[in-house]
């Protein structure tokens, strides 16, 4: 072992494994000043890769059916119980009608239902569900966490009335994560 260890072999190998551990101990993608908080979150919710916060949207048909007018939210920021009532009221959806064949409506109310908030079990999924109260909101700019998370002082004054933002609704404007499922307030950015 002690020839071993001081052959230049040995110390090739003892770099070659110290180089493995340090590559391995990096957060999937995600590094700098959060890489922490990331994989403590990540390591409390074994969620994977977004570190916990909520899972992207992995189903083609809800991206395509329901991504045409806006932003796909993920599942798991509402509870089954108001994705339910989304698409039963797809007829007259905020005054617009969703066109989707019965089959496909049952596909995506199936694929909304196994990932809402209700189950997801992420720390955001689990805050959304633990602000509501009974309450069934069809909008996740109604949870009381979400427009809690919105009305604190990091907001400027009339941001929602700038052209780049719209609305709350548009997650993606000020959240460029927002497709990954990440809203950490360290990734935000408030467009012009
Ligand atoms: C024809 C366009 C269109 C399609 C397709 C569409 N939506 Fe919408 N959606 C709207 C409009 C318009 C609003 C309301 C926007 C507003 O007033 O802020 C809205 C709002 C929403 C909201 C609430 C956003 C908020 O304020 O928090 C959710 C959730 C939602 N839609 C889910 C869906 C789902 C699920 C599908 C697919 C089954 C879908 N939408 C397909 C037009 C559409
Ligand atoms: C106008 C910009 C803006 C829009 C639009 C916006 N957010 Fe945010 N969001 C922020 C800011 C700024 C914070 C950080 C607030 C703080 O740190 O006090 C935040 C924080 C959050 C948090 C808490 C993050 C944490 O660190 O725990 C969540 C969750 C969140 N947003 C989700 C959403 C969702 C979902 C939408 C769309 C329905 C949305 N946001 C739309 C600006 C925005």
């Amino acid at each position: 072992m002690r020839e071993l260890l001081f052959s230049s072999y040995g110390i090739r190998l003892i770099a070659g494994l110290l180089v493995l551990a340090f590559l391995a101990s990096l957060p999937a993608g995600l590094a700098g000043a959060n890489g922490k908080r990331y994989r403590n979150r990540s390591q409390v919710n074994g969620q994977g890769r977004n570190g916990g916060w909520v899972a992207p949207v992995s189903n083609q048909a809800y991206r395509a059916q329901c991504g045409a007018c806006h932003f796909v939210y993920q599942p798991g920021l509402l509870p089954a119980r108001s994705w339910d009532r989304i698409i039963a009221g797809r007829k007259d959806h905020f005054g617009q009608e969703i066109s989707l064949e019965p089959g496909q409506a049952e596909s995506v109310r199936t694929y909304l239902r196994a990932n809402a908030a209700d189950t997801a079990g992420s720390r955001v999924s689990r805050r959304v569900m633990n602000s509501l109260a009974g309450q069934t909101p069809l909008r996740v700019t109604q949870v009381p966490f979400i427009l809690h998370q919105h009305m604190g002082r990091k907001l400027p004054p009339g941001v929602f009335k700038r052209k780049s933002v719209g609305s709350l609704a548009n997650c993606a404007a000020c959240h460029p994560t927002a497709d990954r499922g990440i809203y950490d307030a360290a990734y935000v950015r408030i467009p012009e």
